[in-house]
């Protein structure tokens, strides 16, 4: 199997705080769900952001093998990645505004489009969208399940709703990459099992998934491999089924707590 993203030596250190990566090397395949496991504070979301350039790394190399031709560009890169965050701040605006915002930053549109979008967008007003954005937004809403919602304010969706309007944010820019930092933390069994049904399809269409969870019940469910992240290193990792196979390692065991090792 190909190599889509390829980590090595990773470290990042935040300005007068501490080092959260010291070394990280990693491996993501092509078409896999890969998840990062690990305590509170271990660098997960830290990892996630200087994968998808919001940090840059103090040492270190990520490679990017996307499959479709790149200029190598540091936009032409983050354009084939979405991330989902820890907590999606959603805009101050419709559910249909929220998703095609992240549309109208990547697609390459004619010009002229992105000009008036630009000046609408930044108003908050795209009130009279472009039938190629108005479908790809209808089939993200539908996507995670919230057809009806598009008109309605962001800020009258419950948490699971905001969350799926944030993922639906990430799919309609059909990512190679999507990274989903603990997407379905806080969120209801209901909501939980849908948002992983979103994510199975999205990886079934081709989407390389990066999942940050501390769910182990859910890492079971949807990872193909996954890696356990401790004080910015990773400490274990291998195919889902041999990771958590009782009695487990040492760091495994300690994590994930022994009664779910089976
Ligand atoms: N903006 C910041 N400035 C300084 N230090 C930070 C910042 N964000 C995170 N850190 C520190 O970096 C380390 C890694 O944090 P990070 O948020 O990446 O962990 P995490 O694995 O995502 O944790 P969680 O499971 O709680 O989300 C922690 O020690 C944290 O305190
Ligand atoms: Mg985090």
């Amino acid at each position: 199997m190909s190599v889509i993203l390829s980590v090595h030596g990773l470290r990042f250190a935040y300005p007068r705080g501490p080092e959260a990566l010291r070394g990280v090397d990693l491996e993501i395949r092509a078409g896999e769900v890969f998840a990062v496991i690990g305590p509170n504070g271990a660098g997960k979301t830290t990892l996630f952001r200087v994968l998808t350039m919001f940090y840059r790394p103090s040492a270190g190399e990520v490679e990017y093998r996307f499959r479709t031709a790149s200029d190598g560009s540091e936009l032409g890169l983050r354009r084939r990645m979405a991330m989902v965050f820890q907590d999606p701040v959603l805009l101050n605006a419709s559910v249909w505004e929220n998703v095609a915002y992240g549309l109208f930053l990547r697609e390459p549109l004619p010009g002229r489009l992105r000009v008036r979008l630009g000046h609408l967008a930044r108003r908050l007003r795209l009130a009279v969208p472009p039938s190629k954005l108005e479908a790809r937004v209808e089939r993200a809403l539908e996507e995670v399940g919230l057809s009806g919602f598009a008109g309605k304010h962001a800020r009258a969706l419950s948490r699971g709703e905001a969350q799926r309007v944030a993922l639906a944010r990430a799919l309609a820019v059909e990512p190679e990459l999507l990274l989903l930092d603990e997407p379905t933390a806080n969120l209801d069994p209901p909501n939980v099992l849908l948002i992983e049904e979103v994510i199975r399809r999205a990886n079934r269409r081709g989407a390389t998934v990066l999942l940050a969870s501390h769910n182990i019940g859910q890492v079971r469910r949807l990872a193909d491999r996954a890696a356990l992240l401790v004080e910015g290193r990773i400490v274990e990792s291998g195919p889902v089924e041999e990771l958590f196979r009782a009695p487990g390692s040492g760091s495994i065991r300690e994590f994930v707590g022994e009664e779910l090792l089976t």
